[in-house]
């Protein structure tokens, strides 16, 4: 079991998920609101920016929801990834908020 730090809605949510769960539907599972859309790679409303931690980007995925040039920068998606760490991350939505304080 991974911990992940999730920075929301100008909160921060720390929760546990497993590998073989994405960080969108264990944070569902424990009622922490994550930005929640199709849950199948196409809308891009899950999209976070990994701050630290590694993990597992599925290759199915909408260019449209999240383009080659975000994946190389750090940027994911919580419904179409498993951790393989502790993961430190934020909403793309927060993340643009914030990008230029300390988090
Ligand atoms: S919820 Fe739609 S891309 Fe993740």
């Amino acid at each position: 079991m991974y911990k992940v730090k999730l920075h929301a809605r100008g909160q921060l949510f720390e929760y546990s998920c497993s590998s073989t769960v994405t960080p969108l539907q264990a944070a569902r599972n424990q009622f922490i609101p994550i930005p929640t859309g199709c849950k199948q790679g196409g809308c891009g409303m899950c999209k976070i920016k990994v701050l630290e931690g590694e993990y597992s980007q599925e290759v199915i995925r909408s260019h449209e929801a999240l383009s080659d040039a975000e994946l190389e920068n750090g940027y994911a998606l919580a419904c179409c990834m498993v951790p393989k760490s502790d993961l430190h991350i934020i909403t793309a939505e927060d993340y643009a908020k914030t990008e230029k304080v300390e988090i």
